[in-house]
């Protein structure tokens, strides 16, 4: 709960610097403090895909959000919740929760932070400030809700920046994870087809930008529609079990632009960790949440937890 009290919540450090985008002022931390646990080659990385891919519409982010989202009810995040989006990239979930929550903090250290003012348009209930987990401007317990979605897993130690990212919100306030999983609720066929994608990814991910994006594009084609068609095929058929069993069947209801964003995300980042349920359940805890609450169905793995 806000208590009444004034948002935004003063910063606490000093930026570094200041840029005037389309929209607002943006203030940057990112040198404001000693960073050890970021990878700037995957940062700069991100800022380039979302300043490609930020022209999301309502109707897209809403779809995703009620998979993402399955979670977190009007009880996590309402009219009096002061949040923060940890790694925002474009902004696109901070732009669901806009008129859900009291105030958005949208926070990241690269330039996504241009992509995410274009996205989120002018708006008095939303900051965007550039910094990473260890150089969030902001005091401990600040936050009633937070949320790292597909952030924590492309940091060095991803433990750690759990602790840092759950230090800031207040005690009996919640914070949320999307971290990739370790296809621990799949077969063997399934795993043996993401360890061959993962050999592309390694090997796409070091190339020059330029040839990384085009080439993503064409894996969005030849490695991703094939069983996307397929899966919606067997919707069509009435198999909708079965279509559910395919890999990236998860994409059956998306558009070509998310699967190509999706596409340069997954083949495009160096950086990647995978945990199991029963790890980020352990990691959760060990940073100070009770309550655990994980989503059922994809994304994997997505949960909730509550500070104590
Ligand atoms: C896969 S993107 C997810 C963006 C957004 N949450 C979404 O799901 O659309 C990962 C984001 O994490 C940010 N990131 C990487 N290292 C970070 C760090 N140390 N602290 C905060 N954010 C970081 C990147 O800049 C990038 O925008």
């Amino acid at each position: 709960m806000t208590n009444g009290k004034a948002l935004p919540a003063d910063y606490n450090l000093t930026p570094t610097n200041k840029y005037t985008s389309r929209n607002r002022e943006i203030a940057d931390f990112t040198h404001s403090k000693e960073d050890a646990n970021i990878d700037m080659d995957v940062v700069k990385s991100f800022g380039e895909e979302w300043n490609k891919f930020h022209e999301f519409s309502k109707k897209t982010i809403d779809l995703i959000c009620r998979e993402y989202f399955d979670i977190i009810d009007e009880s996590i995040v309402n009219k009096d919740t002061y949040m923060i989006d940890i790694g925002c990239g474009s902004g696109r979930w901070s732009e669901y929760f806009l008129d859900k929550a009291a105030f958005i903090e949208a926070v990241d250290p690269s330039d996504a932070v241009f992509a995410a003012d274009k996205l989120l348009g002018k708006s008095d209930k939303l900051r965007i400030t550039r910094a990473s987990i260890n150089t969030l401007p902001w005091p401990d317990e600040t936050f009633d809700f937070g949320m790292s979605v597909g952030v924590l897993h492309h940091i060095p130690d991803t433990r750690l920046a759990l602790e840092e990212c759950v230090k800031k919100i207040k005690k009996g306030g919640h914070f949320y994870v999307y971290i990739y999983y370790k296809l621990d609720n799949r077969g063997i066929l399934f795993k043996s087809l993401f360890y061959c994608s993962d050999i592309i990814r390694r090997v796409v991910s070091k190339m020059p930008s330029f040839l990384k994006k085009g080439i993503c594009d064409i894996l969005a084609v030849v490695a991703y529609m094939p069983f996307i068609l397929l899966s919606r095929l067997l919707k069509w058929v009435g198999l909708k079990k079965l279509s559910q069993m395919l890999p990236l069947s998860a994409y059956a209801n998306k558009s070509f632009y998310v699967i190509r964003n999706d596409s340069l995300d997954r083949f495009g980042t160096k950086l990647e960790h995978r945990f199991t349920k029963a790890e980020i359940e352990s990691m959760m805890k060990e940073a100070g949440l009770t309550n655990i609450r994980f989503g059922n169905d994809s994304a994997f793995w997505h949960a909730v937890g509550q500070r104590s």
